[in-house]
């Protein structure tokens, strides 16, 4: 059986109860994602250090300098395909710098999720399996460049070759499952945010206006753009006995859908939920998640959409959605497929 929760109160019911919503819901390995319990908490508190203050701070100047590098490219006063010159550019850009890849590998992936996304659209099970191994063999070929960095300061990727669990390094098959899920699995998120909040202030411009002035409430109203327009739609879980929840029976090894986006404007936890409200709480706001599986990528992806946003805002006196009508993407991603904006200075 399968259940969709769209309900506030009933997703957090089903983040917080663990035991009875499982992560486990593929044959395939996810490290953290896919893990429950002990073994889950193991591989999580191996990952969390990548993510604190003092190594955001240290990657900090990278992400300006490629954040300032990229918008130099939009030619200002004539209409842009955001996704495809800036967000899409952006994440791949974004992740490979934080792992401390090579311009050459964001070439390489750029290529590999073009290749993905045609062989997902028309369902190419062959060529779907050939792309996962040239994925492990793209990440692999960088464990063993990162394995022999003997010098400077070590990467992200030196520094999970680095990892123990009982003594033992990890095997790469688990690296891959990490890298994977920090790199190509966030790209379409990443993107999809991206995209939605350059869209969402071309066609608010006093709240462009305010930003400028304001600045320190750019966390804020990202966070509260994307709780209006969900990058990452949902997640799922699977029962591991029968429960109860949102007015329905479900028997054990039942597909239950996380649906942030209806969680996220959802009445019943937000007031006036369609409505951009600066000052919202934003502490009931679902788009990093909640539970042993929260978003620990949280404070990178806050870091990098922070950063393009405010370049964007800098450097351009004004922008907006020009006549052209913008494309949703299609589920299972969020946001927009194309949207057109142009940027004045
Ligand atoms: C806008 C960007 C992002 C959004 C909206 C987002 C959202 C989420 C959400 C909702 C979850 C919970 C999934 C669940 O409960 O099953 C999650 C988990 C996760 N995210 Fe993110 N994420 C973003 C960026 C990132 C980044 C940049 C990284 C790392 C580089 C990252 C790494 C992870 C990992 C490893 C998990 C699994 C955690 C676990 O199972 O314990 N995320 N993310």
């Amino acid at each position: 059986m399968t259940a969709i929760l769209s309900r506030h109160h009933d997703v957090m019911a089903a983040l917080h109860a663990p035991q009875q919503f499982s992560n486990r819901v593929s044959k395939h390995l996810n490290v953290p994602n896919g893990m429950d319990g002990d073994e889950h908490r193991r591989y999580r508190s191996l990952i969390e250090p990548f993510f604190t203050a003092p190594q955001l701070a240290a990657f900090q100047p990278r992400l300006r300098f490629l954040v300032e590098q990229l918008i130099t490219t939009i030619n200002p006063n004539q209409p842009i395909e955001i996704m495809d010159t800036i967000a899409h550019p952006f994440a791949v850009q974004a992740q490979c710098a934080f792992m401390g890849w090579p311009a050459a590998m964001t070439r390489k992936l750029t290529q590999w999720m073009q290749a993905q996304n045609q062989a997902t659209r028309v369902h190419d099970r062959r060529r779907l399996n050939e792309l996962a191994q040239e994925f492990t063999d793209l990440v692999v070929e960088q464990l063993a460049i990162a394995r022999e960095q003997h010098y400077g300061q070590p990467t992200v990727t030196r520094q999970l070759t680095l990892l123990r669990i009982d003594q033992q390094p990890l095997p790469d098959e688990y690296l891959v499952s990490m890298i994977r899920n920090w790199t190509v699995g966030e790209l379409g998120t990443i993107a999809a945010a991206v995209g939605s909040i350059i869209a969402f202030l071309a066609t608010h411009p006093l709240v462009q206006a305010q930003l400028r002035q304001q600045p320190q409430q750019l966390d804020s109203a990202i966070q509260e753009i994307l709780r209006l327009d969900a990058p990452l739609l949902g997640n799922r879980r699977r029962t591991t006995c029968p429960v109860h929840i949102a007015n329905q029976q479900l028997p054990a090894e039942s597909t239950v859908h996380l649906d942030w986006q209806a969680a996220n404007t959802d009445i019943e936890a937000f007031e006036q939920p369609y409505t951009f409200d600066l000052t919202r709480d934003q502490s009931l706001n679902l788009l990093y998640g909640a539970g042993p599986h929260v978003c620990p990528g949280k404070p990178l992806a806050q870091l990098e959409l922070g950063e393009i946003t405010r370049v964007i805002l800098e450097q351009f006196s004004h922008f907006q959605l020009v006549e052209k009508t913008p494309i949703r993407a299609q589920s299972p991603r969020g946001g927009y497929q194309s949207v057109w904006v142009q940027f004045n200075h």
